[in-house]
């Protein structure tokens, strides 16, 4: 694990890929005087390595921010504490698959959020799952979850997304392109800075969903990705994307 003050009171806990694994981890932490609110939870193993890091600076994890409720960012929370406070999407149910001790409050997206230094705003982003939130740290910050993935290394990974949920990827990425923003963090990947370099990798990404929209799931994988910029990885991802049968 790398720890990376971006502020002094911002970190970034950065996991490379593990064997058998596509992608590597994010986790970010906000710090308020000796009180920490993590954004997103990784597996057990990334949020216990980042809770003893914590605990070795002094620091208590009161909060976890969730992007969205996916097993990869949620299920670090069984092994954290039950009495934290869990903040996610009102529509969080539709994707936890598992049983969690903590109690979630949902945010709202007509109010921000204030811890210590920052004040944290949000905006629903469907598609990737009917969960996923846009985090806006201080208007510097983007927190976009994984609308854009990518390996350790910052290789493009095609979108995970289910077949139904296209059209709400295309309509949330389009959403983003138009926020005009220059630093995203990502749920997997490097930072993208650069406005330019942000537009780029979304129109990568619209470029591909939407090319499997329009032909209905039917296109070759050179197709899909044919007409990106980008060199994708994920071929597996875009194997499983298949139209739902009305059978
Ligand atoms: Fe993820």
């Amino acid at each position: 694990m790398i720890a990376e003050r971006i502020e002094n009171d911002f970190i970034n806990f950065r996991f490379p890929e593990e064997e058998g694994f596509r992608y590597g981890f994010n986790l970010y932490a906000l710090i308020n005087e000796g009180s920490v609110l993590l954004i997103d939870s990784g597996f057990r193993t990334q949020a216990k390595a980042v809770k003893n890091y914590l605990e070795k600076q002094g620091l208590k994890l009161t909060h976890v921010l969730l992007t969205h409720f996916h097993p990869d960012h949620v299920n670090g929370l069984l092994a954290l504490d039950a009495n934290l406070t869990v903040m996610g999407s009102p529509e969080y149910r539709k994707t936890l698959a598992k049983e969690i001790q903590q109690t979630v409050s949902p945010v709202t997206f007509s109010e921000t959020f204030n811890f210590g230094n920052y004040e944290l705003s949000f905006t629903k982003a469907p598609g990737h799952s009917a969960c996923s939130i846009l985090i806006d740290i201080n208007g510097k910050y983007l927190h976009v979850g994984d609308n854009l993935m990518s390996r350790y290394d910052g290789k493009a990974l095609v979108p995970w997304v289910e077949f139904d949920q296209l059209g709400n990827h295309i309509s949330s990425l389009e959403l983003l392109n138009k926020m005009n923003r220059d630093r995203l963090i990502l749920g997997h990947g490097p930072e993208l800075k650069g406005k330019e370099i942000i537009e780029q990798a979304i129109d990568d990404r619209l470029c591909y969903l939407k090319k499997i929209l329009k032909t209905n799931g039917k296109c070759s994988w050179e197709e899909a990705i044919s007409g990106s910029s980008c060199t994708y990885t994920g071929r597996e991802f875009f194997e499983q994307l298949k139209p739902v049968s009305t059978d």
